[in-house]
């Protein structure tokens, strides 16, 4: 929550008592230029005891709440026919107003199921940005994404409250050229993940809907941020100011034909379901469902993590909760502009972004700039971005590299976890780097795999410049931080 203070000043407030804590680890300098490199300056193959502040990531690292631990207590850890499958279908049915759901390991076995069950050969899925898993699996099954978003979606510093919105002419002309036949379905993410965590307006979600129903189309939701596009909307669309983020949760849901999402950030635990209030479109999916990820009544999930999903649904739609990190994340990127980082603006959901192409003008789109200035912030700080620009696109189908529309360096801030002084602390060496920066070079893959490259390929820095970062930081600052 946001507070103001006798200043003036806003910050934001935890909302809970950390009682429970884990220890961080800043290792020094030189050892942190040894791991980036035995990493491939790929920060995904960091080992976490070189890591200080985990920034790679809200999925699965947000803190749970005591209400979430005891319920995995009284899990009911049976095959088939677990009652901790009817605490969450409850859950599903008073937050969401879905009357079926189909659990999943992760969100991405729910975009494997939609794919294998809606994705013919040779259909499209506008949608309003894509996600790397979504995009590969809808692509393994034939199908085509068209990226369909407004026209300023991709300028990373603008005062648009609603760069997710998909832009409806676009809509039609798509419905036109490919007919609605065609389309497997329109899919629209809450808070668009790869373009700087940008919401939706509801608005634009009813229209999105009433196009696509007089269409005959699905509207299927990515739901992995719901409860913070649902907080942007209250706190941005005049209309919704005075709804709880549970009405306007509620609403969103009466807009779509299906909902899936990965639990893993805005319910805070390790999962994912399909959710809708069709019994056609459920039973159109579950035959798959035990083929791929286990009976109904699990699918995949453990019975624990089930019990804490059907709390943690129920509470992400309290306010306190669905703030938790876009008001931490607000603040970190005003100090981040206030410093003069080019940071994506207005804030969104999921990290802080910082555009890499801009930090870092003098690297083209195949240097990959993101993937440079993530390793460049790990070496500088411990704290370990993700990368999200051209090493996060795959090649096309000829092999061909491809330019990703936006390079940005996401600086993850999973719900509950991190404070002020961390978000302060990286804000400083951003600082740093930002004057640093023509030291920052170029990345270079020596392995690179054929599919979701980020995650396992290996690059290494164009003319050893990580070491000259490394030198010039304990210049200004000593070996040992
Ligand atoms: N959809 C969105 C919008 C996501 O952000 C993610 C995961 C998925 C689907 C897939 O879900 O990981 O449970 O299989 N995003 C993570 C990230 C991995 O780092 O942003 P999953």
């Amino acid at each position: 929550m946001n507070v103001k203070l006798t200043n003036g000043k806003v910050i934001p407030i935890e909302m809970h008592k950390i009682r429970i804590v884990q220890k961080a680890n800043l290792v020094p300098i030189d050892r942190r230029l040894e791991a980036i490199e035995e990493g491939g300056y790929n920060t995904v193959l960091l080992r976490t005891r070189d890591v200080f502040l985990d920034m790679l990531t809200d999925s699965g690292t947000n803190a749970m709440s005591d209400n979430q631990l005891a319920a995995m207590m009284v899990a009911d850890d049976a095959y088939a026919g677990g009652e901790s499958y009817y605490k969450l279908k409850d859950a599903i049915k008073d937050v969401l107003g879905l009357e079926y759901y189909l659990p999943v390991h992760p969100g991405r076995a729910a975009e494997h199921l939609l794919g294998r069950v809606f994705v013919r050969p040779g259909m499209v899925i506008p949608m309003n940005y894509h996600f790397t898993t979504t995009r590969a699996h809808f692509e393994m099954c034939g199908g085509r994404v068209l990226e369909i978003y407004g026209h300023d979606a991709l300028e990373t510093e603008s005062s648009n409250p609603f760069k997710g919105n998909l832009d409806l002419e676009k809509f039609q002309a798509v419905i036109d050229e490919h007919g609605p036949e065609n389309i497997a379905f329109v899919r629209m993410e809450a808070t668009t993940n790869l373009i700087g965590g940008q919401p939706f307006s509801l608005e634009n979600l009813r229209a999105v809907s009433e196009m696509a129903s007089k269409h005959g189309i699905l509207v299927v939701l990515d739901g992995s941020l719901i409860s913070e596009n649902a907080y942007f909307i209250k706190r941005r669309e005049a209309k919704y100011m005075n709804a709880t983020v549970a009405e306007i949760t509620k609403e969103m849901m009466s807009l779509v034909d299906i909902l899936y999402l990965s639990g893993r950030k805005s319910a805070c635990v390790r999962g994912g379901f399909i959710a809708t209030n069709s019994k056609e479109l459920f039973e159109k999916i579950k035959p798959w469902l035990p083929l791929f990820e286990g009976f109904l009544t699990y699918g995949g999930m453990s019975s624990k993590e089930i019990e804490a999903m059907a709390v943690g649904i129920r509470e992400m739609v309290d306010i306190n909760v669905a703030s938790s990190s876009a008001d931490l994340i607000e603040y970190f990127v005003n100090r981040m502009v206030e410093e003069g980082i080019p940071a994506v603006t207005p804030p969104g959901g999921l990290a802080g972004h910082v555009d890499a192409h801009k930090f870092l003008p003098h690297l083209g789109s195949f240097d990959y700039p993101a993937g440079a200035l993530s390793a460049a912030i790990y070496i500088a700080s411990g704290a370990r971005p993700m990368e999200r620009g051209t090493i996060s696109l795959d090649r096309d189908e000829n092999g061909n590299e491809l330019a990703s529309d936006i390079e940005l360096a996401r600086l993850a801030v999973p719900r509950r976890v991190y404070t002020m002084a961390h978000m302060e602390y990286v804000v400083d060496r951003l600082k740093w780097l930002y004057a640093n920066r023509n030291l920052i070079g170029g990345l270079k893959f020596t392995e690179e795999p054929p599919v979701l490259r980020f995650f396992f390929g290996r690059l290494e820095a164009v003319d050893g410049w990580g070491k000259k970062l490394a030198e010039a930081f304990k210049a200004d600052f000593g070996a040992d931080c």
